[in-house]
């Protein structure tokens, strides 16, 4: 008879045919950087998740890298923010001086940079208002200038996350034409509007202050399109694509890394964090097994970068396994 259940009398036998397995060199941590000095503010909405000025962020740097953490997605937060976001292209500011803070101390980190204007505009829209609409072209000459403001300061990785069209070919001749020839661009392909970011914007303190971005971020029903913004990226010049957020849309990033042959980011939001830290303080599910779980199916979905508020637990976890 066949018995499917032969291959999962114990342990030993099913670890020898698991099919996935996630590493700690897979997990991408963010971290948000504020201006100021002695801050720590742990985020109402994120437990465990800090805002750090400059001066405090070795802190959470020491424990990331004694976890085996080696990369890192930066969001600085300015103490000025106007209608250009101009903090974001300034190369004095708290972005680009925690860049070169960090890669002073630990040089081999692989530390990505978010490039997008929501956290520096005083109207909290991604890019430049005109009327109410955010305009496209404006936008991305100023995404330019922050990416390789950034670049400059040392950062390694390019991380668009605006959903401007376009941004991906300009941001690239913008780095090739400064000598930034080595830096990568992680695109933030297929980026819905999603109500997951909620936690997020109180951690950047980047709410819109009117309106939504369902101008600009994806339409959640919308897979075909999803694809189509991942081809353009491609096409467009971009090293890794990603898909975002990471539990709802598992089947955008299966169906896209089974479609092209590229690296595969996804991004477990600060709701998807929020929901399982929430459950687990209340006893309702066992957070340890929960996050395995979900990175897990991350995986097995197709991703090879996995950038996650729960990576230095989870960095802990998967030594203990
Ligand atoms: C900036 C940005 C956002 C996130 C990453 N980059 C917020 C947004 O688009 O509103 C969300 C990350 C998260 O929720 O963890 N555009
Ligand atoms: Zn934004």
């Amino acid at each position: 008879m066949k018995r499917l259940r032969r291959l999962r009398t114990s342990e030993n036998m099913r670890s020898l045919v698991r099919e996935t397995t996630v590493s700690k060199n897979d997990l991408m941590y963010p971290v948000f950087v504020i201006e100021g000095e002695n801050i720590k503010n742990e985020v109402p909405s994120m437990p465990g998740i800090y805002q750090y000025s400059v001066d405090r962020l070795d802190e959470e740097l020491d424990r990331m890298v004694s976890r085996g953490i080696k990369s890192m997605l930066i969001f600085g937060i300015p103490a000025h923010k106007d209608e250009k976001g101009s903090e974001a292209y300034n190369d004095r500011g708290v972005t680009q001086t925690a860049i070169r803070h960090i890669k002073e101390k630990y040089p081999d980190i692989i530390l990505a940079a978010d490039v997008c204007l929501c956290e520096y505009t005083s109207h909290g829209h991604c890019g430049v208002v005109c009327g109410s609409y955010v305009d496209n072209d404006e936008t991305v000459k100023l995404l330019c200038k922050m990416s390789v403001s950034m670049a400059k300061a040392g950062a390694d990785i390019i991380a668009p996350s605006d959903m401007m069209d376009g941004r991906v070919a300009a941001i690239r001749s913008a780095l090739d034409e400064k000598g930034f020839i080595n830096t990568v661009i992680m695109a933030y392909s297929a980026k819905f509007a999603s109500a997951y970011y909620g936690p997020f914007r109180e951690a950047a303190n980047s709410a819109p202050q009117f309106g939504d971005r369902k101008s600009y971020q994806m339409d959640s029903a919308n897979g075909k399109e999803a694809l189509r913004e991942i081809e353009e990226d491609i096409t467009e010049g971009a090293d890794i694509v990603m898909v975002k957020p990471a539990l709802a849309y598992l089947d955008i990033l299966k169906e896209a890394s089974l479609t092209y042959n590229m690296p595969f980011a996804v991004y477990n939001v600060s709701g998807e964090y929020s929901m399982v830290k929430a459950a687990a303080q209340k006893g309702w599910i066992d957070e340890k097994r929960t996050v395995l779980e979900n990175l897990t199916a991350m995986k097995r979905a197709g991703a090879h970068i996995i950038i996650t508020y729960h990576a230095l637990d989870a960095a802990k976890w998967l030594e203990e396994l």
